[in-house]
């Protein structure tokens, strides 16, 4: 009997030991993004995007995947952060959505010499003055995303400008970003709020504000359950024939431009994807996305998507641990379906193209009709020493 107890008990520890093995075998993954709160929707788009890389790359089995919820709250995104690299001992953390969740976790990943593929979050400050050779972002910074917005629409004719976005880090980047390209052009900012972030569902006040000022123009930047709330309230003030709506990309995003209906129509951005675009590597991207979800994809699933693929092809190059992940990363370089990408090594932030978009109705449906392409925008170094 103890015989049997023994050589039982002995199975037992060799088969943990041998799960343990294989479990440690793997790239273990720590999936930070948020599923509750305004910006849940985004969090599930970029986890449908990446698991989307993983699955193409045939290379499923060599990832373990653990999943975090930050429900865009900085201090919970950071305990989720500790608990993904300290207990689950996380060879790589991927995702991140709020620039105000990226900041909290910043400090924590560089210190803990953790590699992080940022999937949104567009805090400039984390390419910039706080970067850091253990982040790498394949998203967006805020400031390439609106900087040449400015001109833009400077050429395009507008000269006075009222700005609205959520009251935090991303709200001031963006909007500090569209000024700095937009006076440099030679136009004027003639007011400007930042709302409440994550706690404004009435946009009222603030319309009748930007509506009283002389501007000829408003350009925003709002997403996910914000922006479908703003975008609304914008068309229903009547606001939309007198001053034009512009914006970041994410105000209209395909994701939710849906629930926005006629509202969106009309409305201008600037954006590094756009589902219609017209290439070979999109269109195949759109078609496999379009059969698994039957729908386009929007930005946050390219972001996923692109992330995905990064970790898949510095993992290619042999890396398996933290230090050589880290190491991988800003050397991956492709054309995918927003357009050739590549990291620029002195900020480890993405070099890219930027769009701009106007929602535009067809066949029933609204679509983005991109009316241009600045090409290969690139950040300064912004104080970044790697
Ligand atoms: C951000 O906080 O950096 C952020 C959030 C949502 C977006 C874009 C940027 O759509």
């Amino acid at each position: 009997m103890n015989k049997i107890m023994t050589s039982a008990l002995l199975g037992a520890t060799l088969l943990a030991s041998a799960q343990s093995a294989a479990a440690s075998d793997k790239i273990d993954v720590g999936l930070l993004l948020p599923y509750g709160g305004v910006y849940a929707s985004l969090g599930k788009e970029i986890e449908g995007g990446f698991m989307q890389a993983i699955e193409e790359s045939g290379m499923a089995d060599k990832f373990n995947i653990i999943k975090e919820d930050t429900e865009v709250k900085p201090p919970v995104g950071l305990a989720k952060a500790r608990k993904l690299v300290l207990q689950d001992k996380a060879d790589v953390l991927v995702g991140l959505v709020s620039s105000g969740v990226l900041g909290a976790v910043r400090d924590f990943v560089d210190g803990a010499k953790v590699p992080l593929i940022v999937a949104n979050a567009g805090n400039t400050a984390a390419t910039g003055a706080k970067c850091s050779p253990y982040i790498t972002r394949v998203s967006f910074s805020n400031a390439q995303v609106n900087r040449p917005m400015g001109q833009w629409m400077y050429d395009n004719g507008i000269r006075k400008v009222y700005t609205l976005a959520p009251d935090y880090a991303a709200g001031h980047q963006m909007i500090e970003a569209f000024t700095k390209g937009f006076e440099a052009a030679g136009g004027k900012i003639v007011g400007g709020t930042y709302t409440p972030f994550r706690k404004t569902k009435d946009f009222g006040p603030y319309l009748t504000t930007a509506s009283a000022s002389d501007a000829d123009a408003v350009f925003t930047f709002y997403a996910g359950g914000e922006a479908i709330a703003f975008v609304k309230q914008y068309d229903a003030f009547g606001l939309k024939k007198d001053k034009p709506l512009y914006g970041s990309g994410f105000l209209t995003s395909p994701l939710y431009v849906k629930a926005q209906g006629a509202a969106a129509k009309g409305v201008v951005t600037s954006l590094h994807y756009a589902p219609t675009l017209d290439t070979a590597e999109n269109k195949k991207f759109v078609s496999v996305f379009k059969d698994k979800n039957g729908r386009s994809p929007s930005e946050f699933a390219v972001q996923g998507y692109d992330a995905g693929r990064s970790l898949v092809e510095a993992v290619k190059t042999g890396a398996t641990d933290r230090e050589a992940i880290a190491k991988a990363l800003p050397t991956v370089s492709y054309t995918g379906p927003r357009g050739p990408m590549k990291i620029d090594p002195k900020t480890n932030n993405v070099i890219q193209n930027i769009y701009v978009y106007e929602t535009i109705e067809m066949n029933g449906t609204l679509t983005q009709k991109v009316l241009g392409t600045i090409e290969n925008v690139q950040d300064g170094v912004n104080g970044c020493k790697m």
